[in-house]
C-alpha cells in the first residue's frame, strides 16, 4: 500500500536524491508530459555526456581542517544568495502542475535563491513579482520585435534583477519525441490521449483547474489573443527570431538598466564578445540537451572560460546537475552558481511547491555534505586544487599548475 502511494507521487517525500524523484515524476505525468520534462534532441547524445563528464571529474579532498561551521552562500550580481543555485528558466511549466511557475518561485524564494521566469513561462511576469517578488527574466529573441523590447521593458518594471537572453536557440533543436506524441498540430496521438486518462490527477491539475497551460506573457502577439499552450506552441515556435547576433546583444545592454547575462555560450570566443558587450554574466549551458545534439558538455569548456574571463564575468553554469557533488566539481572549476533545470522540475512535478522545496533541500543537503568532506568552509574554498580531471586534455594552465596544490580561486 505505502509502495503505491509513493508511486502515485503523494509520498514524494520519502525520495531521498533527484533521481529518486524522477522515478516519482516518471509515474506520475503522461507520457508526453514526461517527455516534453525529460527529453534532448535528436539521439540525445548531448543529454546523456551531461551526466557522464560527472563521471570523470574526480576529487582531492583537503583533511584536518575544522569544517563545523559552514558557509554556502555566494554573491550574484551584487546581491548575497544562501545557496549557489538558481532556477532555470523553462517554457511550459504549467504542463507539469497547476501554477508551477508560481511553486518554483516560492520554493526558490523560501530557499534564499533567484528563480527565472521565461519568455515562454505559464505565468504573467506582473502577477508572479506581485505574488511572490522580484524573479529573473529570460527572453527570447521573438520577430516583433517592438513587442521583444516592450518585454523587456515590462520585466524592467516589474524590477527584475537579471535578464537572461537565450542565445542557443536561434531554432528550436530537432525534439522527435514532441513529433511522435502529436498526430497534428495541437492533437495528441490516440495513445497519448488514452495516456491523459490514465493520469486522473494531472488532468484534474494541469487540465481541468487550470484549463490547460498558457503563454501568459504572449497574449499581444498570439492569434486573437488565444494564450492557450496547446493551440499557440507551434506558432509561438515560429515566432522566434533566427536573426539573434551580437547586435541584439549591444542593444539589450542600453535597454537594459540591471544585470545582463548572455545564456548559451559554449566557446571561450563568447565568452569574450560578451564581456566586451558589456554582458554582466554568462550561462555555459547546452540548454540541457535540448538544442545541439552531439555538443560537448559546458563542464568541459568552464576551465578555460574561468581562466580567460573568470575574473570580469560571473560565469553560471547548467545542463545536467543531479547531485551537490556536481555542483561543487562546476564551482571548484570556475563557475559562480549553477542552474537547476530538470532537477526542481521533477520536484515541482510531483509535489507543486513542497516537491520543488524538497528538490532543492535534497541537493542543499547533498552540497553541504561534500564541500565538509571536500575540507570547506565557505564555497570560496572551492577551487580547481581539488579536483582531477584526467582525460580533459585542454586544461588550461591555471588548472594544470593548480592541481594538487592548495591554490584558491
Ligand atoms: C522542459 C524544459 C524547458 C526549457 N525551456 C527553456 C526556455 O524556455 N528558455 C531557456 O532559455 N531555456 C529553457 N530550457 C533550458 C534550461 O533553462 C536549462 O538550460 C536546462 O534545463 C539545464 O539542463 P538540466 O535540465 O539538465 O538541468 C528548458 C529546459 C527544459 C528541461
Amino acid at each position: 500500500m505505502r509502495r503505491r502511494r509513493y508511486y502515485t507521487g503523494r509520498d514524494f517525500h520519502r525520495a531521498i536524491n533527484i533521481e529518486e524523484l524522477r522515478g516519482v515524476a516518471r509515474r506520475c505525468l503522461p507520457r508526453f508530459s514526461l517527455e516534453y520534462l525529460e527529453g534532448g534532441a535528436e539521439d540525445e547524445v548531448t543529454l546523456r555526456r551531461n551526466r557522464s563528464v560527472f563521471e570523470e571529474i574526480a576529487f582531492l579532498p583537503r583533511t584536518l581542517v575544522g569544517v563545523g561551521q559552514r558557509d554556502l552562500s555566494t554573491e550574484l550580481f551584487g546581491t548575497r544568495i544562501a545557496l549557489p543555485f538558481v532556477i532555470a528558466p523553462t517554457g511550459l511549466n504549467g504542463m507539469l502542475r497547476h501554477r508551477a511557475d508560481f511553486s518554483l518561485a516560492r520554493a526558490a524564494k523560501t530557499a534564499g535563491i533567484p528563480f527565472t521566469l521565461g519568455t515562454l513561462g505559464t505565468a504573467k511576469i506582473e502577477d508572479l513579482v506581485a505574488e511572490v517578488g522580484p524573479v529573473w527574466f529570460q527572453v527570447y529573441n521573438m520577430r516583433a520585435r517592438e513587442f521583444w523590447e516592450r518585454l523587456v521593458q515590462r520585466a524592467d518594471q516589474a524590477g527584475c534583477p537579471a535578464l537572461l537572453v537565450t542565445s542557443d536557440a536561434p531554432v528550436f533543436g530537432n525534439r522527435e519525441w514532441d513529433v511522435r506524441n502529436y498526430a497534428a498540430p495541437a492533437k495528441l496521438t490516440f495513445r497519448n490521449k488514452l495516456e491523459v486518462l490514465l493520469h486522473p490527477r494531472w488532468l484534474l491539475d494541469v487540465m481541468i483547474r487550470q484549463g490547460g497551460p498558457r503563454f501568459e506573457n504572449l497574449t499581444e502577439i498570439l492569434p486573437k489573443g488565444d494564450t492557450r499552450a496547446v493551440k499557440g506552441a507551434k506558432y509561438v515556435t515560429a515566432q522566434l527570431d533566427p536573426t539573434l547576433n551580437w547586435d541584439d546583444v549591444r542593444a539589450l545592454r542600453k535597454l537594459w538598466p540591471r544585470a545582463l547575462v548572455v545564456k548559451g555560450i559554449m566557446t571561450v570566443e563568447d565568452a569574450r564578445t560578451a564581456l566586451d558587450l558589456g554582458a554582466d554574466g554568462i550561462v555555459l549551458t547546452n540548454h540541457g540537451g535540448r538544442q545541439l545534439d552531439g555538443a560537448v558538455s559546458p563542464m568541459e569548456i568552464l576551465p578555460e572560460v574561468a581562466d580567460a574571463v573568470g575574473n570580469r564575468l560571473t560565469i553560471l553554469i547548467d545542463s545536467g546537475f543531479r547531485r551537490g557533488a556536481d555542483i561543487a566539481k562546476a564551482l571548484a572549476l570556475g563557475a559562480r552558481a549553477v542552474l537547476l533545470g530538470r532537477a526542481t522540475l521533477y520536484g515541482v512535478a510531483v509535489g507543486g511547491e513542497a516537491g520543488a522545496a524538497h528538490a532543492l533541500k535534497i541537493l542543499r543537503s547533498e552540497f553541504d555534505r561534500v564541500m565538509a568532506l571536500l575540507g570547506c568552509t565557505s564555497v570560496r574554498d572551492l577551487g580547481p586544487h581539488l579536483v582531477r580531471w584526467p582525460t580533459h586534455t585542454d586544461r588550461p594552465s591555471s588548472l594544470r599548475h593548480m592541481q594538487g596544490t592548495a591554490g584558491m580561486r
